[in-house]
């Protein structure tokens, strides 16, 4: 219990320190109102494959990129260790045949990011990504907490990139929380203006989604699904954060 409330404080002192007064302000009024309504804001971006972004790290990190069974060994236990995933949600997309970068520095694991090849993922409330042949979304990039701000993110994101590269794929795609400037700074640095905004807006008691896109049409990267809204799992392929 004094765990779980030391871990809460922990990311509520770092949304107030990186993301300021502001998002913190607005990320938490969007708790209080989740039982009865819930939005969020992505930008949509896409790296070029042919120029990918430099990565910037400041220490000494070595990616490895996991995707088979028989090169994986215990890394589904250090992505589920780090970033607080069930393990049954960590082999799933391994199933799937999703890849996962995953950061050492010092020998001990740093972060770890997705890329998923799947056409029809779910970003949330039923509306799903359009994934082309040629390309790949990454998702889900975390860093242990000790290991942020030195651009390990930089780092795997470069490896994803690489990796999707060599499968000869043209592009990748990714969607980043318009409140969450830690994130959003991979795209700043490598100066890649977002190709859409999309804003979702979820009421709960009458099951109904308002959608709204700037910059490109809807139609242009997501679909709507047809099967009944199932709520979302909080390990689905968004990044939410
Ligand atoms: C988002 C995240 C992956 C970025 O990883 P990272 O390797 O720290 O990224 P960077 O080194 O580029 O740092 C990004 C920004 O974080 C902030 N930052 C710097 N030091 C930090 C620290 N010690 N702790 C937290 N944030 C820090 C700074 O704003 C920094 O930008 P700057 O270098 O221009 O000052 C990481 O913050 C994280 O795991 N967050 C929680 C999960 C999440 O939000 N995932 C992304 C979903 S879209």
């Amino acid at each position: 219990m004094n765990n779980q409330f030391s871990k809460r404080w922990q990311s509520a002192r770092e949304a107030l320190r990186w993301r300021g007064l502001l998002f913190s302000s607005l990320l938490a009024t969007r708790e209080m109102l989740r039982p009865v309504m819930y939005w969020h804001a992505w930008h949509i971006f896409q790296t070029d494959l042919e120029r990918m972004p430099t990565p910037y790290a400041k220490e000494k990190v070595d990616v490895k990129v996991f995707c088979n069974k028989e090169n994986r060994g215990s890394v589904e236990a250090q992505i589920s260790l780090m970033g607080g995933i069930p393990s049954a949600e960590v082999n799933s997309r391994f199933d799937r045949g999703d890849a996962a970068a995953v950061a050492y520095v010092q020998s001990e694991p740093a972060g770890f990011m997705w890329l998923t090849f799947t056409d029809g993922a779910e970003l949330a409330f039923g509306v799903t990504w359009i994934v082309h042949a040629d390309e790949a979304l990454r998702y889900g990039s975390f860093v242990v907490h000790k290991w942020r701000g030195l651009g390990i993110h930089s780092a795997m994101n470069r490896a994803l990139n690489e990796y999707a590269r060599d499968r000869g794929l043209a592009r990748t795609l990714a969607s980043i929380s318009a409140v969450n400037p830690q994130s959003l700074n991979l795209a700043k640095r490598a100066r890649n203006p977002p190709l859409m905004t999309i804003i979702l807006v979820h009421i709960r008691g009458v099951n109904w989604t308002y959608i709204k896109t700037i910059d490109a049409p809807f139609s242009s990267r997501f679909a709507r699904s047809a099967t009944k809204l199932i709520p979302r799992k909080p390990y689905s392929i968004s990044d939410e954060m």
